[in-house]
C-alpha cells in the first residue's frame, strides 16, 4: 500500500488534532451537564468521549482548557465537585447540542439560553435534559493531566433511557428507536447512525 506518512509526535496540537480527529471516527456526543457552586447549569458537548468498560460501568471524556488556559466550565465543575449527567443526542436535537459549544462566561447557562427543560437526576446534583433520548448520572472516579489533555473518567451510575429504546427486560437497544449522531471531522461534519449493516459474531 501507498502510504503518507505523518509524525504526529513531532506535529502534537493542531496538527495532529486535525489528522486523528478525522480519521478516528465516527466519535459519540457527549453532551454533559455539571452545576458549579451557584447551582448553575452548564451544558456542553464533548467528542473525545466513549464508554470504556461495564464493571464498574465507565466512561471517559476530555474537556480541556479555554484559550486563556483556564478550564473549560465543565471541566472546572467537575473537579469541583465529580458529579455530571451525560447525555446522548439525536438529530432533532442536534441545533441545540452544537450551540452548547458556544463560550460563555461562566455562571451563564447554556440550558437557560438555549431554553432546554430539564428534570432532577436521582444521585447527582445536575439535571437531565428532558429532550434527550439517553442520560447518564456519572460521578468522576479519576480525572489525569496527559501534557494539555485532561482525561475524566467517570462511574456510570443510572441510566435514563426514553421508553421504547431499550427493552426492560433484556436491556437491548432498538435501533428502530434510536438513531443517536456522531462527529466526523472538526468543526462541522456529524454522521446519522441509521446505515446499520450486520456481520456474525464468530464463534469457535
Ligand atoms: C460536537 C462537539 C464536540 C466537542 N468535543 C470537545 C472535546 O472533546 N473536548 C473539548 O474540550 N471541547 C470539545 N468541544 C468544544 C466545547 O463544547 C466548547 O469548548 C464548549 O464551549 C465548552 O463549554 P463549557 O466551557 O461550558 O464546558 C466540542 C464541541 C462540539 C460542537
Amino acid at each position: 500500500m501507498d502510504a503518507v506518512r505523518f509524525d504526529v509526535a513531532a506535529h502534537p496540537g493542531a496538527q495532529a488534532y486535525k489528522l486523528l480527529a478525522g480519521l478516528v471516527v465516527p466519535r459519540p456526543i457527549a453532551l454533559v451537564t455539571t452545576v458549579d457552586a451557584q447551582g448553575v447549569v452548564n451544558a456542553a458537548p464533548f467528542s473525545f468521549f466513549n464508554v470504556m468498560g461495564t464493571e464498574p460501568p465507565l466512561a471517559v471524556l476530555a474537556p480541556g482548557d479555554r484559550d486563556d488556559g483556564t478550564p473549560k466550565d465543565t471541566a472546572a465543575n467537575l473537579l469541583a465537585n465529580g458529579e455530571c449527567v451525560i447525555h446522548l443526542c439525536d438529530e432533532p436535537l442536534a441545533d441545540q447540542m452544537v450551540a452548547c459549544a458556544r463560550a460563555l462566561p461562566p455562571g451563564v447557562s447554556e440550558v437557560v439560553r438555549e431554553r432546554m427543560a430539564t428534570r432532577p437526576a436521582e444521585r447527582v446534583r445536575p439535571p437531565i435534559l428532558s429532550a434527550c433520548p439517553v442520560a447518564l448520572e456519572c460521578r468522576v472516579l479519576d480525572v489525569r493531566m496527559y501534557g494539555e489533555n485532561r482525561v475524566v473518567v467517570v462511574e456510570i451510575l443510572l441510566a435514563h433511557v426514553r421508553a421504547g429504546i431499550a427493552d426492560p427486560e433484556t436491556w437491548r437497544v432498538d435501533y428502530a428507536a434510536y438513531a443517536p449522531i456522531g462527529r466526523m471531522n472538526s468543526p462541522d461534519g456529524y454522521v446519522r447512525t441509521r446505515d446499520i449493516f450486520r456481520k456474525d459474531f464468530p464463534r469457535a
